[in-house]
C-alpha cells in the first residue's frame, strides 16, 4: 500500500505507537542507570520496570516494523540513520536477555552487560535525531481513555511477561537462575586471585613501586609499609556495574582513622590515575582502605597499594590505587552521578 493512500487510523495508531516508544525507550533507559546507581533494594525495583520495559519494546517491535517498512518506501535522507538505530536497539535487547538468562554472560573479553549499554548509549543521539527528523503530531485525543487502557493492558502484559521469563529461568536452570538482586553474576568470591580486573571507562592499571608511594591523607603522608600495619577487617561485596560480583574478606584501615578529626562535609577519594570519588562525611567509619584482601596484598589490577572498600556501593565507587583523601565542605551530592572519566 502506499503511504500517501493511508487512512486516517493507520496514521494515528502509527503515531501511538512511535509515541509509546519513545516513552519505553525514555523508561529504560532512565531505570538502567538507576540500576547501576545502587547495590541495595532500589536496583531490583528499577531492574522489574527496566525489564518489563525492554519486554515491552520487543511487543510493539512488529507494528513499529510496518510504520518502518512505510517509512522505507519513501525516498528519504537519514533512512541508513534509522536502520542503525533499529540494529542498536536490537543489540541492546538480545544483549539484556542473554546477560538476564545466563546464555551468553561474555563475549570475547566484552560482557553481554557492556555490549547492552554500550549498544543504549550509542542509539541515544540516533534516537534525538529520529525523533526530530520523523517528527509524529501528538493530538490531545491521543490521550483518550481508550488509549490510556491501551497503555495500561502493554504495561500489564508486559510484567506478566517479564514474571513469566524469570520464572522460566529459574524452573529450567539456566545460568541466569543464580544471579544477584543487581542482575550481576557470581565471580571468584573468596579467592582473590582469581577475581576478575575491571575498571570504569579509561583508567589503565598504573604501575606503583610501593616505596615511592605516599599516601596524603588527614594532613600528612603515609607510607605503604605504614598502612600495612593496619588490621581492620571487612566482608564486602563488589558489585561491578560489568555484571560481576565478587565478595572477599578486605583488611587495610578504616577512613576515620586517616583523617582523625579533619572538620568537613564531604570526604574526596582521588585515585593516582585522576580517578575520584566523594563519599558524605559520616561514612568515614565504613569505609576502608584496603592493603590486603584474603590475607595477601592487593595486586596492581585490583587497585595496588591501596583502594577503597564502599560496602553497599557499586565498583566505580571503589576507587584504586588511591593516592589522597580529602576533607572539605563540598558536599558529597556535589559530582556527576556517574564518573565522566
Ligand atoms: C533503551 C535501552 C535499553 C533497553 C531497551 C533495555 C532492555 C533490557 C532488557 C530487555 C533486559 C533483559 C531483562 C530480562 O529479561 O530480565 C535488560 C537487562 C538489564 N539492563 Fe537494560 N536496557 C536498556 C538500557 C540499559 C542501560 C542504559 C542500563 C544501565 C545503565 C541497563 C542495565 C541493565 C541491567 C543491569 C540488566 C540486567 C537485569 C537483570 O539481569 O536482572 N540497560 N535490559
Ligand atoms: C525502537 C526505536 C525505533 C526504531 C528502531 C525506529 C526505526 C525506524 C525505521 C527503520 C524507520 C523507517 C526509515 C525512516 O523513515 O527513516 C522509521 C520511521 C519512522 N519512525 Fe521510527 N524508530 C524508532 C522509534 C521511533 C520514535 C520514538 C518515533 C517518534 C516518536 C519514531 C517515528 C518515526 C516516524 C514518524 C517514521 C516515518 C514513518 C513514515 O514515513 O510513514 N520512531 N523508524
Amino acid at each position: 500500500m502506499k503511504a500517501r493512500t493511508l487512512r486516517p487510523v493507520a496514521i494515528a495508531r502509527g503515531a501511538r505507537i512511535n509515541v509509546a516508544l519513545l516513552a519505553l525507550l525514555f523508561i529504560a533507559f532512565f531505570t538502567g542507570w538507576i540500576a547501576f546507581a545502587f547495590a541495595t533494594a532500589p536496583a531490583r525495583w528499577s531492574l522489574d520496570v527496566h525489564a518489563a520495559g525492554g519486554l515491552a519494546i520487543l511487543a510493539l517491535l512488529p507494528w513499529k516494523s510496518m510504520i518502518a517498512r512505510r517509512g522505507l518506501d519513501r525516498p528519504r535522507a537519514g533512512r541508513w540513520a534509522s536502520i542503525l538505530l533499529g540494529i542498536l536497539v536490537l543489540i541492546t535487547l538480545i544483549a539484556g536477555a542473554l546477560h538476564s538468562t545466563g546464555l551468553l554472560v561474555y563475549w570475547g573479553p566484552l560482557s553481554a552487560m557492556e555490549v547492552h549499554v554500550g549498544a543504549a548509549i550509542a542509539a541515544v543521539p540516533l534516537v534525538a535525531w529520529h525523533v526530530f527528523a520523523r517528527r509524529v503530531r501528538v493530538r490531545p485525543t491521543d490521550l483518550s481513555r481508550r488509549n490510556v487502557l491501551r497503555a495500561g493492558a502493554l504495561a500489564v502484559g508486559a510484567a506478566a511477561a517479564y514474571a513469566g521469563t524469570e520464572m522460566l529461568v529459574r524452573a529450567s536452570g539456566m545460568p541466569g537462575a543464580v544471579r544477584r538482586f543487581t542482575g550481576s553474576y557470581e565471580a571468584a568470591s573468596f579467592q582473590p586471585d582469581r577475581m576478575p580486573v575491571s575498571s570504569w571507562m579509561f583508567d589503565a592499571v598504573p604501575q606503583i613501586k610501593p616505596s615511592a608511594w605516599r599516601l596524603s591523607a588527614g594532613g600528612r603522608e603515609w607510607s605503604y609499609d605504614e598502612l600495612f600495619g593496619f588490621d581492620d577487617r571487612l566482608t564486602a561485596t563488589l558489585d561491578c556495574t560489568g555484571g560481576f560480583f565478587s565478595t572477599q574478606d578486605w583488611a587495610g584501615v578504616r577512613l576515620a582513622r586517616l583523617i582523625g578529626s579533619a572538620a568537613g562535609l564531604s570526604i574526596r577519594v582521588v585515585s593516582a590515575t585522576g580517578y575520584g570519588r566523594r563519599f558524605p562525611i559520616e561514612s568515614s567509619s565504613s569505609l576502608l582502605l584496603a592493603t590486603r584482601y584474603g590475607g595477601q596484598a592487593l595486586d596492581p589490577g585490583h587497585g595496588f597499594p591501596a583502594r577503597l572498600v564502599v560496602p553497599d556501593g557499586r565498583g566505580f565507587w571503589w576507587v584504586k590505587w588511591v593516592s589522597r583523601i580529602e576533607v572539605d565542605d563540598v558536599p558529597h551530592w556535589w559530582q556527576s552521578p556517574f564518573p565522566l572519566q
